[in-house]
């Protein structure tokens, strides 16, 4: 790992006690006293002070406004002691800042003006001007201010799933116009994601120089591919993403759900930790990558909403299973679904920190 005088001397790495947390030593292949969890959607529609402080304000504008996405990011940290925050943002925030119409629709997700399609299009997308990041920069130093020596984490979406939402203009479950883009037109596509990969690393390496102790990249939807198309279509856009942050003593972890088939690739991008969703098993996982890489998850969460006994004998599954990598935090699937009753999670992180 690069030393830590690549960051700023005030970054929590470096002199802020985060280096030392339960998260980083995990995220470097340590074990901590007690196993570290986090969960991806834990600030949000779960918590009732989160409905209240969004009431009158569009998704978008509150990841802009640095005092509402700071006070956000830090609720499920105060409810929940978890041991990270997440910074809150979202992956189309990076496509916003560098003009493109998109907005979030309730209920549905990203929706873009119009579908990026053609050669044309891709060739006139605009560049992100470094200066209109000020607002993320000004969000995270009050997040940090507010942790102390838990770790926030940052993030990004990665080139694959943002321009799946790019392409198909609204979220999509079968991706036809993606993987046409990806088949009959190779020039274009390269473009288009090589496009995505400098701006949305240039997010990501924002947050990892403003404060944040590692940076999670997110392609939720690169288990719709094959090993083959990820490899050639995907693989050299996340690592150049990954490029971005790799001067960096950050951890970085990729995420991505039902993945199970892309574990090895998606590592071998430039990620040091593995996200894994729970359909497959972390030894499963530990094996496949061949016991070198810390591992975060796996919680099912869908029995959130059933009875405790179920969700504790999953926990302690997961905790079990998790021993077979060499460092494991524990996350929750894809993340809190909306209607969760926030004390099952408050339960949970207990659970996790008394029996791991
Ligand atoms: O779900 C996915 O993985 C798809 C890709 C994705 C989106 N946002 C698109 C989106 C990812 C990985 C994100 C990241 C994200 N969004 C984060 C970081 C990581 C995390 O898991 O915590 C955060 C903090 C957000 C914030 C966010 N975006 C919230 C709270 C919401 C709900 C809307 C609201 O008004 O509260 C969004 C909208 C959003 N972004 C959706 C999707 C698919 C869902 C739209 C909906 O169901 O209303």
């Amino acid at each position: 790992m690069p030393s830590p005088s690549t960051l700023p001397a005030a970054h929590p790495l470096v002199s802020g006690g985060t280096a030392d947390s339960p998260l980083i030593t995990a995220y470097r292949g340590g074990r901590p006293a007690t196993r570290p969890i986090w969960m991806m959607r834990q600030a949000g529609r779960s918590l009732p002070e989160y409905r209240a402080l969004r009431e009158g304000t569009a998704m978008l504008d509150s990841c802009l406004r640095p005092d509402m996405a700071a006070e956000i990011t830090l609720q499920p940290v105060r409810r929940h002691k978890v041991d990270a925050a997440i910074f809150f943002s979202d992956i189309v925030i990076p496509l916003k800042l560098a003009g493109i119409d998109v907005d979030i629709v309730a209920g549905v997700g990203p929706v873009m003006g119009e579908a990026i399609r053609t050669a044309e299009q891709v060739r006139s997308l605009p560049e992100l001007d470094p200066a209109a990041l000020a607002p993320i920069i000004e969000a995270v130093g009050i997040v940090t201010a507010g942790l102390g020596s838990t770790p926030l984490i940052g993030f990004a979406g990665a080139p694959f799933t943002l321009a799946s939402y790019l392409v198909e203009g609204r979220p999509s479950r079968e991706y036809l116009h993606t993987k046409a883009l990806m088949r009959d037109e190779p020039e274009t596509w390269h473009a288009l994601l090589a496009w995505v990969a400098r701006i949305t690393g240039t997010f990501l390496r924002t947050q990892a120089l403003a404060g944040a102790s590692a940076v999670q990249l997110f392609d939720s939807w690169a288990g719709a591919l094959t090993l083959d198309e990820y490899l050639t279509f995907v693989a050299p856009h996340s690592a150049a993403v990954m490029q971005q942050v790799e001067d960096l003593p950050v951890p970085r972890i990729h995420f991505g759900t039902r993945t199970g088939h892309l574990l090895v690739a998606m590592r071998d991008v430039g990620a040091t930790v593995v996200g894994v969703d729970q359909f497959t098993t972390l030894d499963a996982a530990n094996d496949l990558l061949g016991g070198t890489t810390p591992l975060q998850g796996n919680i099912d969460p869908e029995l959130l909403s059933g009875p405790w006994e179920a969700l504790a004998a999953n926990v302690r599954d997961v905790l079990q299973r998790g021993l077979a990598a060499p460092g494991h935090v524990v996350n929750l699937g894809h993340g809190v679904p909306p209607d969760t009753d926030p004390d099952v999670l408050t339960r949970m992180v207990a659970l996790v920190h008394e029996e791991g």
